[in-house]
């Protein structure tokens, strides 16, 4: 079982080392550096502050282990982008679907957005399945990446 969190200064280093090895293998990043981490760990508080709010990112953690990040970023007023990423150790356990249920209810329940797109690279088999799992439906492909896409219903609103 996972939960959603805000970021804090002290998850820098944990962030650190999920952006970095395979990890990054499908997502068009380099290793983050431990400043980098800083900044966007600094750079999170920012986000709820701007007005109208634009974005925003929770860290995934597990027994108050820090594993992950799951971010909207909109594109539109009522349209985001989700993005998501895992410390190559806990694949394989349902955390990211987990991740993006959550993100999900919080999208639809918290905010005035009523649709999510995501792509992923076309290698990424495992990040189309996790989309699927949560009900996105396949848009076809966009600059040769899967593009999916999932919108709010009553049943996105329990
Ligand atoms: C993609 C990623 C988030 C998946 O995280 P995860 O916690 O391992 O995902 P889950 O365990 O929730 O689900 C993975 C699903 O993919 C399947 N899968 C994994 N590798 C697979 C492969 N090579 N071929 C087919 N299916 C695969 C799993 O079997 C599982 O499906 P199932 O429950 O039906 O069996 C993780 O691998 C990651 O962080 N990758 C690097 C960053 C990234 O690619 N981000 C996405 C782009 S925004």
């Amino acid at each position: 079982m996972i939960e959603l969190r805000e970021l804090t200064m002290a998850d820098a280093p944990a962030l650190q080392r999920i952006y970095s090895g395979t990890s990054l293998k499908y997502i068009e990043r380099r290793p983050l550096s431990i400043d980098e981490a800083v900044d966007l760990v600094a750079n999170t508080p920012s986000c709820a502050r701007a007005e109208p709010r634009d974005r925003w990112a929770f860290g995934i953690a597990a027994d108050d282990d820090l594993l992950g990040m799951v971010r909207l970023r909109c594109r539109t007023e009522r349209h985001a982008t989700i993005s998501y990423l895992l410390r190559e150790d806990s694949w394989g356990r349902g955390y990211a679907t987990q991740a993006i249920a959550g993100m999900l209810r919080h999208a639809f329940n918290a905010t005035g957005l009523t649709s999510i797109s995501a792509r992923h690279h076309p290698d990424n088999i495992a990040s189309g399945r996790v989309l699927q799992k949560n009900k996105f439906a396949y848009r076809g492909i966009r600059d040769g990446w899967p593009l999916y896409g999932i919108h709010k219903t009553e049943s996105s609103t329990p």
